[in-house]
């Protein structure tokens, strides 16, 4: 599949999964029904919920979030730049105004409670927090901020199924927790999501525009539960299909054990580069899921170099993230300029992801970091 000796993410599929495609091949129903149900009912108490909306993407979950709570023309709600764009797309496409809040710095990559306290004006009506890298944002500040403000808390959970927050699931602690199965997630569906809601009737909306605001689906229909369906709202097509439900509920099953052994491998780079000059990691210390394998070199000058060299050992690296500020559209439709978030800045500039995945080998890593130690050998300390 990959030309790559050591590709950034790998799957961990096996026959769990693939038993549970063909079952629903053989059941002659793909979409919207029995595993849809039964995936949401075991999502919901995994996470200690009381419900949960599978839908057809991350980006679904988190657009029809910023919808159900509201979100529309002149609202302001506040971002991480170092995120993927979905975060902020998903406040746009509601109707809404993102702005920017800058991140902690080397040692944490989340959002600045400070900073996002700054950026409150007259317009914002919430925030969304994004658990950066399967690491929890400091969710007492957060939640403090947000009922100080009157304002609602999103958690954009992508990187952090199955992480606790003193006892509590991260997605549990705001009013709504959005997470991502795309296909390189510490559990996945290929693509599909989940949302997460504290109202019940937030999370109804949000049900009700995964399919057009109709009362009714053709399960509904079909298992005799209701003959006819009446449209209460607008909505979309972000329904998921019973073989992405299906896919989770294997992977699910999974996720504990593939977070720890994601931790382990994160632990182990953690202790080889701490051997090594020039480059740390962030969140020592801090369990989570262990999403991304990120370290921050000293100078941003070393940062292409290294991924290049990484590149001729056969090891794929990549950026968590291009600054979302800093994309064409936000600059030209917001008037982002490079300066507006200068740390967020500083660590994308510096950055470089690692592969990090279960299936990765613990050699595998001694093999990265042997070569991150190489790099650095032949750099000198000053250019
Ligand atoms: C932080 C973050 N938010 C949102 C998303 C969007 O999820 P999806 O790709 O499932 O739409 C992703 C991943 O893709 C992500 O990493």
């Amino acid at each position: 599949m990959t030309a790559w000796q050591i590709p950034l993410s790998d799957l961990d599929l096996g026959s769990e999964e693939r038993n549970a495609v063909v079952g629903v091949i053989e059941s002659g129903w793909l979409t919207l029904g029995a595993e849809v149900s039964a995936f949401e009912r075991e999502f919901a108490a995994f996470s200690g919920a009381r419900q949960s909306v599978l839908l057809s993407s991350g980006t679904a979950a988190l657009h029809l979030a910023c919808m159900a709570l509201g979100v529309g023309p002149d609202i302001e709600v506040i971002v991480p730049s170092l995120s993927f764009v979905a975060s902020a797309n998903s406040v746009a496409l509601a109707g809404g105004r993102p702005v920017f809040a800058d991140a902690i710095g080397p040692d944490d990559f989340t959002m600045d409670p400070v900073d996002v306290e700054r950026r409150i004006t007259s317009a914002t009506r919430g925030v969304m927090c994004m658990h950066y890298g399967g690491f929890a944002c400091d969710m007492d500040e957060l939640v403090e901020i947000c009922r100080r403000h009157d304002l609602f808390l999103i958690e954009d959970v992508a990187h952090a199924p199955g992480v606790e927050w003193k006892g509590h699931s991260l997605g549990t602690l705001g009013d709504a927790g959005c997470f991502s199965f795309f296909g390189n997630k510490n559990m996945t569906t290929g693509e599909g999501g989940v949302a997460l809601a504290r109202d019940p009737e937030v999370l109804e909306r949000i049900r009700l525009m995964r399919s057009h605001g109709m009362t009714s689906m053709s399960w509904d229909r079909y298992t005799g539960h209701a003959w006819a369906y009446d449209v209460v709202s607008l909505g979309y097509n972000y329904r998921p299909s019973e073989l992405t439900a299906a896919l989770g509920r294997a992977q699910l099953v999974k996720l504990p054990s593939h977070n720890a052994r994601r931790y382990e491998l994160l632990e182990r780079y953690r202790s080889h580069l701490a051997e090594v000059p020039r480059i740390e990691m962030p969140f020592a210390g801090r369990s989570g899921a262990a999403h991304l394998a990120v370290a921050v070199v000293e100078r941003p000058d070393l940062r292409e170099p290294l991924r290049r060299a990484l590149a001729e050992a056969g090891i794929q690296t990549s950026v968590h993230y291009p600054p979302a500020h800093l994309f064409r559209h936000y600059r030209e439709t917001y008037d982002y300029a490079p300066g507006d978030l200068p740390i967020t800045e500083d660590l994308a500039g510096r950055a470089i992801t690692l592969p990090l995945y279960a299936t990765l080998a613990a050699e595998q890593v001694d093999q990265v970091c042997g070569s991150i130690a190489a790099f650095m050998s032949r750099t000198p300390a000053v250019p």
